[in-house]
């Protein structure tokens, strides 16, 4: 009994060294120019032309041309892409231009603009990681003639998957309310609508293979149009914290 509430001890210390360390979450990417990184976004250089006038004045992304939000993603998830994209492992089949505006810019410049973009709409509240919001309006998508899907059948795959048909729980990878897990789970959780839709059919077709061991093509294979609609339904105004679940991971920067 005693070593049992022992461990139990151990356990609790843990828990609570993960707590309060807000100091660690506020940790800039080492080596990283974020003047650069903004000017890169508001500005562009060279042939490459500012982010901001297609992924939105503070980079939450826009519906209309299909573009995600970048504001407070993972920087290594975000520094990757933009490798990805430099180096053609994922091509933009949707306006055919990251490719070109990732080969315009150094490898330093891509941390710049990856760190610069995950600091964007990140307050400390408290003790708290607020994470701006920025998802779709879904009643305005559909009244402008967007198919959307149900919100509640799309929280119900996010959370639990299904055991029959071999879907699992979008969380299991992408944490509560898809926000994200450093450094290899992008936030999903108020993403924008359209690229959401977007990519789990570029999953599921395999014209986006840039995902590690196959891990996203896997699951969006078991997906319908239907199951698509629905997740990115409820996704895009998933908050990163909810009653119940107000912590955001501490985050570890390199
Ligand atoms: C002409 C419009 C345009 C401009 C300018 C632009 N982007 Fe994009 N960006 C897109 C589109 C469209 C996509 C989605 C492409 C796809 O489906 O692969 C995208 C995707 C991305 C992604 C992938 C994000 C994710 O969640 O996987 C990153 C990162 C990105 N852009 C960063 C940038 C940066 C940094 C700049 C400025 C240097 C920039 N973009 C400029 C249109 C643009
Ligand atoms: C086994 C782990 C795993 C599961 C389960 C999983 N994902 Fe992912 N997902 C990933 C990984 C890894 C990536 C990043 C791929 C990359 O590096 O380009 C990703 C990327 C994505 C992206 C692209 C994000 C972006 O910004 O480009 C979307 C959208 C997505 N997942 C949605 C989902 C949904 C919806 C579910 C549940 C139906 C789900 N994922 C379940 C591992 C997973």
């Amino acid at each position: 009994m005693r070593t049992y509430l022992k461990k139990l001890g151990a356990v609790s210390v843990i828990a609570m060294s993960v707590v309060v360390s807000p100091a660690v979450a506020s940790g800039k990417v080492t080596g990283a120019d974020y003047a650069n990184g903004k000017t890169i976004f508001e500005q562009g250089k060279g042939d490459t032309p500012a982010c901001n006038s297609c992924h939105g004045a503070t980079g939450l992304g826009d519906d209309n041309m299909g573009t995600p939000r970048l504001a407070g993603q993972i920087y290594q998830f975000l520094a990757k892409q933009l490798d990805d994209y430099a180096n053609d492992r994922r091509m933009d089949t949707t306006m055919y231009v990251m490719n070109a505006n990732a080969k315009g810019l150094t490898p330093q410049d891509r941390k710049d603009v990856a760190a610069y973009l995950n600091s964007v709409g990140r307050v400390f509240s408290g003790e708290q990681l607020q994470v701006a919001s920025g998802g779709s309006d879904v009643d305005a998508l559909k009244e402008n003639g967007v198919e959307v899907g149900v919100a509640y059948l799309g929280k119900e795959l996010v959370n639990f998957g299904s055991v029959e048909r071999g879907i699992p729980a979008c969380l299991s990878c992408h944490s509560h309310n898809g926000r994200g897990v450093e450094p290899m789970y992008p936030r999903i959780g108020e993403q924008k609508f359209v690229y959401l839709v977007s990519q789990l059919k570029k999953f599921r077709d395999g014209s986006r293979t840039n995902d590690p061991m196959k891990q996203m093509r896997i699951v969006a294979k078991q997906l319908s149009d239907e199951d698509i609609l629905n997740v990115a339904t409820y996704l895009t105004q998933a908050p990163a914290t909810t009653m119940g679940n107000t912590r955001i991971p501490v985050e570890h920067l390199p």
